[in-house]
């Protein structure tokens, strides 16, 4: 037994911001980022929502697979973003969407957060308490990037893509594997509301991303490869036997370091970084939405998705489309 994507659909803010913009904003340039990331442009919010974001897709999704908001059982989203603590960006989707009948909680690991989410689903599936599951990864990350810091706000975009899954008895997912290392977790950081009460003078806090972006690049380069190596040997595979490759839209060079890594050609990469930028826990999605509507993945095909990010965090799933 194992789960299939029966429908995708994403959704990005309206607004369109180009490298040139960003260089008025901080000292960079147009070549610089296109250079060391292949960063072309991102879409940023100026009122879209995680939740908004995330009932888009969703809707695409639901209506792809052809299938009732009524009838979705699991609905979970993966956010790093969340616009409120309470309630979790899940339950403001259902909310939006209708589906009234589903179980919604969202799933924080950052930049791996939709393949978690995924992998969850399959396992409520696999122990028989689910039958579907929709899950998105919707990310507002314009509002926790600092728009000083050159190192961080040229790399991020805003947006949304989610899966519907179903139950399968063949193909699906033949393999999956994550992984955690939080003694690695200073690497890539944002801090939220610190404590504060009437016992505990409050903390001076800083609530932007700071990230060491060197560590966090050999931390993919090298990590990546082995998960996705670990998770095709679980399915019995090997990298020759793929045909798509759906990473993490986080920088070109790391992907081609990956590439490299695993001695498959480019072109099995598909990228859409030059676009979006990186949208975190929605870029995977985001990616094989845009792929899945374009005609460019076909029933039987092998995909690898793979992402990895703060935690530090890393993950790789096998499927048959
Ligand atoms: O979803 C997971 C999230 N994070 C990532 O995947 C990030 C992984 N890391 C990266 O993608 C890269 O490390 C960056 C794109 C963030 C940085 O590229 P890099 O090649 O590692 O640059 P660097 O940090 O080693 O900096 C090289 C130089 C420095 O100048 P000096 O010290 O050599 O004079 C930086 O100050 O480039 C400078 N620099 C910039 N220059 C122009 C750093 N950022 C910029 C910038 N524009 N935006």
């Amino acid at each position: 037994m194992s789960i299939r994507i029966v429908g995708t659909g994403s959704a990005l803010p309206e607004k369109q911001v180009t490298n040139e913009e960003i260089a008025g904003l901080v000292e960079t340039s147009d070549e610089w980022i296109r250079e060391r990331t292949g960063i072309g442009g991102r879409h940023v919010s100026t009122g879209e929502t995680v939740a908004s974001l995330a009932a888009d897709a969703c809707m695409k999704a639901l209506e792809q697979a052809g299938r009732k908001a009524g009838e979705v059982e699991l609905l979970l989203v993966a956010t790093c973003s969340p616009e409120d603590a309470l309630p979790c960006a899940a339950c403001q989707v259902q909310e939006k969407i209708g589906a009234v009948n589903a179980v919604a909680f969202d799933v924080n690991a950052a930049c791996a957060g939709f393949l978690f989410a995924l992998h969850t689903a399959w396992a409520y599936v696999e122990a028989g308490i689910y039958e579907n599951a929709l899950i998105a990864g919707s990310e507002v990350l314009s509002k926790i990037v600092d728009w000083n810091d050159r190192g961080t706000c040229i790399l991020f975009g805003d947006g949304a893509g989610a899966v519907m899954v179903q139950k399968c008895d063949t193909g699906g997912v033949l393999g999956f594997v994550q992984h955690s290392d939080g003694r690695k977790g200073s690497a890539l950081f944002c801090g939220n509301r610190q404590l504060a009460n009437p016992y505990v003078r409050p903390a001076a806090a800083d609530s932007y991303v700071r990230m060491d972006g060197r560590e966090v690049f050999s931390f993919a380069v090298k990590q990546v490869p082995l998960t996705i190596e670990e998770a095709l040997k679980k399915a019995g595979l090997t990298p020759e036997t793929v045909d798509l490759f759906v990473l993490h839209q986080a920088n070109r060079r790391i992907i081609e370091g990956i590439a490299k890594r695993l001695g498959v050609e480019m072109c099995r990469f598909p990228m859409n970084l030059d676009r979006v930028g990186n949208t975190s826990s929605a870029a995977i999605p985001v990616l094989l939405d845009e792929l899945n509507r374009r005609g460019q993945i076909s029933r039987g095909q092998v995909i690898v998705l793979s992402g990895f990010g703060a935690g530090l965090t890393c993950g790789a799933c096998v499927l048959k489309w």
